[in-house]
């Protein structure tokens, strides 16, 4: 932890405003002296022994301008800043060199890195260090030593689900890169459609949601240019109606029904399968440089092949005992056939068992105990279990998750007893590959095949302006989870840090708040002021229990659900409640000048019950959010009466202290019902599938006024 100390010690040399604040925390931050260097004029960036300099030309630039506008200064050019790179090695080499050191003295910026992407990383910090102020820029002497705890960190977006733009992929890129990401594994294959653009197999593309293969080349290159790799999933052999539909001669329907439907899956006893996918690989392969390419190879259905005849044949001759045997099979050949495009393959964590190749990845996605079975049988592991950013859990929750411990992600014993015990239709779906049992921790060999970490983002209840906000900026605390020692866990800290580190990717052209704007514009043209207000203090429920389509599948309906309500808009991460509780909580320590403010805000919460009735009569959008509205202004006027009776230095009366009690009761019930997988299907959810969150600030306030 000395590193946060030192760090501390360079922001005490700021104005708050300038503050700067690092994300990822980097792993050593030592001030030099109490001078700053002023930056008033432009970027002079050189380099020596980096490779392509077109490269980092690009990204000076860049630079640049992304400091111009995230200080709205005009720089004089007669004050040019040097900023000097020198590279170990003109390549990244395997570990991909994004190791650095960076040096800010009265000269200007020096940089020591491994490799290129070295230099792109420092851009990244000296981007943050910077700030956001108006008022100059004055960067504090010091010397920052940093290199990446994990070589794989990485994001997984889901265009499959929901289309997602070029536009709009390029943002969460820019993104990505000032966060130190340097993966995007775009899941391009599913149920819903297929996404590349495919001349040998145009049926693929008949929705007309797909990128032209020119416009994933482009992709490919803007991504690299910012240090980023782009791996392709291409889901075999379930998760595949869109090929099937398609081409059905590839596939095979069960002869049984699930919700509704035939369940798909390709044939994994017809040679016409793995010419398809020699053929389809073959074409998609090329279009992305990355050795890596995902096959997916999760949830197969057991009963999708169970009558097919040709399975059959096929089990009796090849001697497969089960459908995970077929399954295996399938996987080994559809690797086969990756391996001979000269591709590592990446598998989800059912082709852990599979027999694959040594060198094969494997994503665990369910446990933490997937990441240590997938280890200790030898492959090198990708960990996504814990970091289901569509989950909709806060940034605190994925961050308390160690992508090398053993036992940290899925459903707990405890809590997959109690579920089995209620009914045998779930006791069905909670299998042990949900559970994560008591583990020993990762050996040394075990540690080195972790290579890293993914957040993924499936898209179900994500459409395209919706990608923004739910991604970040609680990635960004995966960004540092992934790249940060192991000893940085300081939660209030992250949190402060991340409203830094949001605020700058609002600046820098990240969509989220523009988006909630023009959303709530949308959703309430007359009014928009009282929507915001609302959506600012509250949050969607978690853990699917805002995605009907699952509830009305259970009951044997289908619907398309809109993702056009409050709960698709409102934030995981309440910032402004957790400024609130932080102000609640400097006030009863004493700051009584925080009080107007703290006043002001409730009342605000207060007045927005009768603002947001007048325009939510007869809107079918924000109907269901009155009794929202309701609460908020109850649990406000608690706050209040709590803060007269502090400043009048007199207890709350015990009727007042009992209902604050039963409104922060009720809140934290409401945030319980869907804390949890599959307790979120069974509870009944809050109003508008909308969680309020300024609970813990008020608590402080009642609890300092009732004794
Ligand atoms: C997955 O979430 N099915 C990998």
């Amino acid at each position: 932890m000395k590193f946060i100390g030192a760090l501390a010690a360079t922001l005490v040399a700021f104005p708050a405003y300038a503050a700067p604040a690092l994300m990822p925390l980097p792993v050593s931050v030592v001030p030099n002296g109490t001078d700053v260097l002023r930056i008033e004029g432009p970027l002079k960036a050189d380099w020596q022994g980096c490779g392509d300099a077109a490269v980092l030309d690009r990204a000076a630039t860049r630079l640049g301008s992304d400091i111009q506008r995230q200080t709205g200064l005009i720089f004089d050019p007669a004050k040019p800043v040097a900023v000097r790179s020198t590279c170990r090695s003109s390549q990244d080499g395997a570990d991909r060199g994004e190791a650095y050191r960076l040096t800010v003295e009265n000269e200007g910026v020096s940089i020591d890195a491994d490799g290129p992407t070295g230099v792109l990383r420092a851009y990244a910090s000296l981007r943050q260090l910077a700030g956001l102020s108006p008022a100059g820029i004055a960067i504090a002497h010091q010397t920052i030593t940093d290199a990446p705890r994990f070589a794989w960190r990485g994001v997984m977006l889901d265009p499959a689900r929901h289309f997602i733009s070029v536009a709009t992929l390029k943002r969460q890129i820019d993104a990505m890169e000032r966060l130190k990401f340097n993966t995007l594994h775009l899941h391009l294959s599913d149920d819903q459609g297929f996404r590349v653009e495919s001349l040998r197999y145009p049926k693929l593309n008949a929705d007309g949601e797909y990128y032209r293969q020119s416009e994933i080349r482009d992709l490919v290159a803007y991504a690299a240019d910012r240090g980023i790799r782009i791996v392709p999933e291409f889901d075999v052999p379930g998760h595949s109606r869109a090929i099937v539909t398609a081409y059905p001669e590839v596939g095979t329907f069960s002869k049984t029904m699930f919700l509704g439907q035939p369940e798909v899956a390709l044939n994994p006893a017809s040679e016409k399968t793995y010419r398809f996918l020699e053929r389809l690989f073959g074409e998609m392969a090329p279009l992305f440089p990355d050795p890596h390419f995902h096959i997916g190879g999760d949830e197969v259905s057991k009963a999708v092949w169970a009558d097919a005849e040709d399975v059959k044949a096929l089990m009796a001759r090849e001697n497969l005992a089960d459908s995970k045997a077929v399954e295996a099979f399938f996987l080994r050949r559809a690797a086969g056939i990756v391996r001979r495009l000269g591709k590592t393959v990446i598998g989800w964590e059912e082709v852990s068992g599979a027999g694959l190749p040594k060198d094969s990845i494997v994503q665990s996605w369910q446990t933490s105990n997937a990441m240590a079975d997938a280890t200790a049988k030898g492959h090198r592991t990708i960990m996504s279990a814990g970091y289901y950013l569509n989950l909709l859990m806060p940034a605190d929750y994925h961050y308390g998750i160690d992508p090398a411990a053993t036992a940290a992600a899925g459903l707990t014993p405890e809590h997959a007893k109690a579920l089995r015990g209620i009914s045998p239709l779930l006791a069905n779906f909670v299998t042990d590959a949900l559970v994560d049992f008591p583990h020993a921790p990762l050996s040394a060999e075990q540690e080195k095949l972790l290579i890293g970490a993914e957040a993924p983002l499936w898209g179900e209840i994500a459409t395209d302006e919706l990608i923004d906000h739910h991604l970040w900026p609680r990635a960004a605390a995966l960004a540092e989870r992934f790249w940060s020692p192991a000893s940085v866990t300081d939660k209030a800290d992250m949190y402060r840090r991340l409203a830094v580190a949001s605020a700058q990717l609002t600046v820098s052209g990240l969509d989220d708040k523009a988006n909630r704007q023009r959303i709530a514009a949308r959703i309430a043209p007359g009014d928009n002021g009282a929507v915001a207000g609302l959506l600012a203090i509250t949050g969607p429920v978690r853990n699917m229990a805002h995605d009907h389509r699952i509830k009305a599948m259970l009951a044997g309906r289908r619907i398309v659900q809109p993702l056009n309500a409050l709960a698709d808009t409102a934030p995981v991460d309440s910032l402004v409640a957790r400024r609130f509780a932080d102000e609640a909580t400097r006030y009863v320590a004493g700051e009584r000048a925080l009080g107007a403010p703290l006043r002001a805000q409730l009342g605000d919460w207060q007045v927005n019950e009768a603002r947001f009735g007048a325009i939510a009569a007869g809107n079918p959008l924000l109907e269901p959010a009155r009794p929202t509205a309701a609460l908020i202004a109850a649990v406000a006027t608690a706050g209040l009466d709590a803060l007269d009776a502090l400043e009048q230095g007199r207890l709350l009366s015990a009727a007042q202290v009992q209902k604050a009690n039963e409104l922060l009761a009720r809140l934290e019930k409401e945030e319980a019902a869907s804390w949890r997988p599959f307790d979120s299907f069974l509870r009944p959810q809050p109003a508008a599938d909308l969680i309020v969150k300024i609970g813990p600030g008020i608590r402080t306030l009642v609890e300092a006024a009732a004794k």
